[in-house]
């Protein structure tokens, strides 16, 4: 749906990341973990064009929550936007991630600011499970509190060190499946590319359920640009594979569906 949403709040959090809560009553309410949201944002220079970004929260009272990260100029004139700017969003769009049941222990695991698009998942499993977060550093860290306010806990990796295990995510998720945590674990990721490749490998490799959110390679959100293509299981194709938009499909996919370059 459309719908005309005027900016509650717009701030940094820190660094290049910004927190912007939307009034969008008509589309809060529909909101499934995982989904995007296109942005018209007010006074940008082509503002036909609007702009997908992941859903962080979202509540019955209305209230929808987005971080980005100011990477370009679309990005940069949001970060300008003061409360009570109107601003047109369009959705909930998207596959959402699989709510886990009550018997699954929930692992999701977030590089960079794809903690964001998994923040709302954690909300809603009824088991509370594990977060683990990569970062480059201490200071790319997000939402690290409100996860634990969530009831999940939480391990930390960062490339330099700064807090937690020094190194790659990949290494928290090697650790906890060597020693798993409980019974019945599923994966929820989202992060860059490297990271989630590396994430299927490895679940495939030990017949691990989970889903991958691949939303860091939505560029126009509705199909337009192909950028976001991705090549997903088929059966019905000679070779098994075909292409696939992220954004028409996804940007959740479970892991099993993806290919990985030297699979
Ligand atoms: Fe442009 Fe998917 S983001 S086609």
């Amino acid at each position: 749906m459309l719908e005309n949403c005027k900016i509650i709040s717009n701030a940094c959090i820190g660094g290049s990341y910004y927190k912007v809560i939307f009034k969008a009553p008509g589309i809060s309410p529909k909101v499934k973990p995982g989904q995007f949201i296109h942005v018209q944002i007010a006074n940008l220079r082509d503002r036909i064009l609007r702009r997908p970004f992941s859903i962080c929260d979202a509540n019955a009272k209305g209230e929808l929550t987005v971080i980005y990260k100011v990477i370009g100029e679309g990005t940069a004139v949001l970060s300008k936007l003061t409360s009570g700017t109107e601003c047109n969003l369009m959705g909930p769009q998207g596959k959402p991630f699989t709510i886990p049941g009550k018997k699954q222990f929930p692992i999701l695991v977030a590089g960079g600011y794809g903690s964001a698009a998994t923040y709302l998942l954690a909300k809603k499993c009824p088991q509370k499970g594990l977060l683990l977060i990569g970062a480059r550093s201490s200071a790319d860290l997000i939402l690290v509190d409100e996860f634990k306010k969530s009831g999940f806990k939480v391990q930390v990796a960062t490339e330099d060190g700064s807090i937690g295990t020094k190194g790659l995510v990949t290494k928290l998720i090697e650790g906890v499946i060597r020693e798993p945590p409980a019974k019945n674990i599923c994966f929820f990721g989202c992060g860059p590319h490297g990271m989630l490749m590396a994430m299927g490998k490895l679940l495939l490799k030990n017949t691990l359920k989970g889903e991958l959110s691949l939303d860091h390679l939505m560029c126009c959100g509705i199909g337009a640009c192909y950028a976001c293509v991705v090549k997903v299981k088929d059966e019905s194709k000679a070779d098994g594979w075909r292409f696939a938009r992220t954004c028409k499909e996804g940007p959740v996919f479970p892991a099993t569906a993806i290919y990985y370059d030297g699979k």
